[in-house]
């Protein structure tokens, strides 16, 4: 059930590196990015997929991972991302890249909810050198990444809990990631 699945895809910052995650998977989940509603119909994003050993290498480096926990050095080493997908704009074709960040949101859960549903786990990442980024993937000239989505095979507990004392930061409990989720009632004006 869609619902199940919202309850239990939390962000994972601790990966199996033995799942290996195919260029066919990565489609897959673009394929339903592609399907989403975008604004006006332009679908301006397109999607540069980050899979062979070496490219993660040199992508990982690049990202910014919980910043809330500065204390952890997230993903520990050896348990990193096996696979990235880097939404991009080509800003010559479409202009200003923050002409699009809705786009970017709804494609972004498409990809993040269809590897959920294939069993993988991962993290959305804002944080990242954009300008080292689209060198290191060597992307197309007037193409800017706009997000990272950073995924594998989840090797980390993470749960949703209520607000303590109104703090909606995320912490971790026992080696549990949680994630505290404002109340229904309180979001309904
Ligand atoms: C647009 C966006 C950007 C994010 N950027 C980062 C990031 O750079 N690094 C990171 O570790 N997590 C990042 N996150 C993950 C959030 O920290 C995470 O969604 C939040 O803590 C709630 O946890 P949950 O996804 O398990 O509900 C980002 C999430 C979103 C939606």
């Amino acid at each position: 059930m869609l619902r199940d699945l919202f309850y239990s895809t939390r962000t994972c910052r601790t990966f199996d590196e033995s799942r290996i995650i195919t260029r066919d998977e990565l489609c897959d989940m673009v394929d339903c990015a592609r399907l989403t509603p975008s604004s006006a119909n332009i679908q301006p994003l397109t999607y540069r997929l980050v899979y062979k050993k070496d490219e993660c290498e040199k992508l990982q480096p690049l990202t910014k991972w919980a910043g809330a926990l500065p204390e952890l050095d997230l993903p520990p080493s050896r348990h990193r991302p096996t696979a990235f997908i880097v939404i991009c704009q080509d800003t010559e074709r479409f202009g200003d890249a923050s002409k699009f960040k809705v786009d970017v949101g709804i494609c972004a859960l498409a990809i993040y909810m269809r590897a959920a549903e294939m069993g993988l786990a991962g993290c959305m990442i804002g944080s990242f050198n954009k300008e080292s980024t689209a060198e290191v993937l060597s992307l197309p000239e007037n193409t800017v990444p706009l997000l990272i989505i950073a995924l594998g095979k989840a090797d980390e507990a993470r749960k949703i809990v209520p607000l303590k004392d109104g703090q909606t930061k995320y912490y971790r409990e026992n080696g549990v990631h949680l994630v505290p989720k404002r109340e229904l009632d309180d979001i309904i004006i």
